[in-house]
Order: structure tokens, then C-alpha cells, then sequence
């Protein structure tokens, strides 16, 4: 622990006489698919405009997976990348944790099938579901199995194929998404905090804002579902959009005052991926200084699970995150589901 570090937050789990090892983020990596799908190819198949997604979302284009592309292809190819920069092999990992809502197919778990692809024979695996914030999700859950001491590696990838259930006839929503995966390393390390605190947070009642009625127990695929088009996400736009913001900045300002923390200290802050406008106002009411706030929704759109992770990779890889500093995560996603992380990088 460096006595610079200890001065400008509190690690929370102190107040608990924490006993176990810390956890941290030993190696990240994206990847997303090679086709790119702009504004300008969108109004060819829906009645939109680039000047209107510009405007509402900040979204320029998104990367579309191949039919013969997988979430596991993502997820692998991600993984590999957080592999090779976590300097570690596959037999070495323990765990590996999916979180995506577009899995591969209902079962196996789409982890299972990385588990394959990757060679990890050694892990256990697993998926998980919480929509886009199901990164953050996944990086509580595997921390604590680092901390315990039951794992020493965990591999934790968000991955999305939102194509395969996006209505590309529905303008309210084809415009907002995108395929791509993002994965993390996570191991002990000495002399390192490394994932401070998560907070993580639902809200079922609002469960009819952002779904997909068709595909499981409720609503399994049929003639009748198909052609009522069950099986494409659902979502009603400006009430997601207020429920986001409202959710980042109470998950964001609970993560903060764990670690007693105050804003300004934050190097890099990243936020889902979803809508510029809703990253500006969390921002915002955050106290936030528009160039701490990490964002790349241009490039991408919104990729769900995946998308603060590949932010992440990102934000390392410009070199906008060097070791030491500390960086926010906010999320927020269907369910309702919401989630914040402050990590010393
Ligand atoms: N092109 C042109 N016009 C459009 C388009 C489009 N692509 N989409 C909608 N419109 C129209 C609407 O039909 C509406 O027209 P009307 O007034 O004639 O009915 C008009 O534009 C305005 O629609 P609004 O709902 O006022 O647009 P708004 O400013 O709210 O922006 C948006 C819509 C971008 C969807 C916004 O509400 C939003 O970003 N919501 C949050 C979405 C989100 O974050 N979802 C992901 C959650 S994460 C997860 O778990 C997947």
C-alpha cells in the first residue's frame, strides 16, 4: 500500500477489519466485429436521419457482428486479448464469468462454450444476466472469489450479439445498439487495492421499461411469437432515460462516499455506453469535469454488457488510465439494474 494512495480515499472494506486479499484488474481487452454499420446506413432501412442520432444519441456507427459470429466468438476473442495483457495462460484461469443477455443459446452457458474455445479446462463457469450493467456485476462477484482466497484467477468478459434481437425495422430502437465484447483479468496483486468497492442495485417493478417478451418460459418461441415479433428488445426510450441518470448518479455517489471520496479525485470517469446525453447529465450532477467523463458510444453505440468494459480497454490503451489512478465505473440497464465501481488502476 503507498502512502500516497492511502491519503486520498479509504479502502471501505477496512471498517470491516478485512481480512482476505484484495482484488485487482490484472490484464482487459476488447474486441468488437470488423463490420461497421454508420448513420447513413441506417436511413436506408428505417425513416431516420444522421443529423437525428447525432443529436438525440451521439452515436455515429456501430460494429455488426457476422451471422456465422457468435457472443462466444466475442467473448473469446476479448478474452484472449485480456489474457495476453494479464501475461497469463488459460490453464491458470479458475473461473470464468459471462455476462451478456444475447447468449449463444439458452444452454449451454455461453461461458461454457468460451471455456472451450479459450482451452481453460481448469475453470468453472458460468453466465450472468443483468442486462448492461452486467459487468459490474460480474466484477463483484468474481472479486469475491479472489478475496476468499477460493480462486487465484477469474475471467470476467461482457459480451453481446444485440443484432440477433434488435428489431431493424422498430427506428425507436435499431439506432441505439451495437455487437461487441470486452473481458478482464482479475488476481491479486501486492502492493494494490485495485476494485475499492461495487455497488450494485435493481429495481424490478420497473422490469416493463426495457425486455424482450419472447424466447423463455413466459413466451416460448412459436409461430404466433415470431410473427408478433416477440423475439426483438422492447423499450420505452424517456422513461429508461430518466431512471439512467437518476440510478448512475445514486450508485456513482454511494460508490464514491464508501471510499470517501470526492469527485475531483477521480482520473477517469466511465460511464455505459448508452446515450451521450445521459452521460453529460450524470456528469453533470455529478460534479464532474466534462474531460474526466471516458466516452466512445460514437464509435460503438450501446453494447450492453460489454460496453464498460470495452471502454475500459480503451481508456488503458490511450493511455487516459495509468496504474495508481482511480477510476469510476457507472452502469446502468434493463431489470432495472444499476451499478457502480471505483477501482485504483
Ligand atoms: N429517427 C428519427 N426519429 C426517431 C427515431 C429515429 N431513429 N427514433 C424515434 N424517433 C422519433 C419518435 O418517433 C418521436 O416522434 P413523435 O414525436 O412523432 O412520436 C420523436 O423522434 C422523439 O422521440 P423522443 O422519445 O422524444 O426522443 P428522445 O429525445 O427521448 O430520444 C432515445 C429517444 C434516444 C431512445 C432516448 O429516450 C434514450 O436514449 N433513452 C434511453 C435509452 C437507453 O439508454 N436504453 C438502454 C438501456 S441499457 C440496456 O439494458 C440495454
Amino acid at each position: 500500500m503507498s502512502s500516497s494512495t492511502t491519503q486520498i480515499f479509504k479502502n471501505p472494506r477496512a471498517k470491516h477489519n478485512f481480512q482476505g486479499r484484495t482484488c485487482s484488474i490484472a490484464g482487459v481487452g476488447s474486441y468488437v466485429p470488423a463490420k461497421i454499420v454508420t448513420n447513413a446506413d441506417l436511413a436506408k432501412i428505417v425513416d431516420t436521419s444522421d443529423e437525428w442520432i447525432t443529436t438525440r444519441t451521439g452515436i455515429k456507427e456501430r460494429h455488426v457482428a457476422a451471422e456465422n459470429e457468435f457472443t462466444s466468438d466475442l467473448g473469446t476473442a476479448a478474452a484472449q486479448a485480456a489474457m495476453k495483457k494479464a501475461g497469463i495462460t488459460a490453464d491458470q484461469i479458475d473461473l470464468i464469468i459471462v455476462a451478456t443477455i444475447t447468449p449463444d443459446m439458452p444452454f449451454p452457458s455461453t461461458a461454457c462454450l468460451v471455456q472451450r474455445k479459450i482451452g481453460a479446462r481448469r475453470a468453472a463457469a458460468f453466465d450472468l444476466e443483468a442486462a448492461c450493467s452486467g459487468f459490474i456485476y460480474a466484477l463483484e462477484i468474481g472479486q469475491q472469489f479472489i478475496m476468499s482466497r477460493t480462486y487465484d484467477t477469474v475471467l470476467v468478459i461482457g459480451a453481446e450479439k444485440l443484432s440477433s434481437i434488435t428489431d431493424w425495422t422498430d427506428r425507436n430502437t435499431c439506432v441505439l445498439f451495437g455487437d461487441g465484447a470486452g473481458a478482464a483479468i482479475l488476481q491479486s496483486r501486492e502492493n494494490a487495492h485495485g476494485l475499492l468497492t461495487a455497488v450494485m442495485g435493481a429495481d424490478g417493478e420497473k422490469a416493463d421499461l426495457l425486455f424482450m417478451p419472447g424466447g423463455g418460459s413466459r413466451c416460448p418461441a412459436s409461430a404466433e411469437s415470431v410473427n408478433s415479433r416477440m423475439h426483438y428488445l422492447r423499450m420505452e426510450g424517456k422513461e429508461t432515460f430518466k431512471n439512467a441518470v437518476q440510478a448512475m448518479q445514486t450508485a456513482a455517489e454511494e460508490a464514491l462516499r464508501r471510499c470517501e471520496l470526492d469527485i475531483s479525485r477521480i482520473k477517469c470517469i466511465i460511464p455505459h455506453q448508452a446515450n451521450r446525453r445521459i452521460i453529460d447529465a450524470v456528469g453533470e450532477r455529478l460534479g464532474a469535469k466534462p474531460e474526466q467523463l471516458f466516452v466512445n458510444l460514437d464509435k460503438y453505440g450501446n453494447t450492453s454488457a460489454a460496453s464498460v468494459a470495452i471502454a475500459l480497454d480503451e481508456a488503458v490503451e490511450s493511455g487516459r488510465v495509468q496504474r495508481g489512478d482511480l477510476i469510476l465505473l457507472v452502469v446502468f440497464g434493463a431489470g432495472l439494474t444499476w451499478g457502480a465501481a471505483v477501482i485504483e488502476w
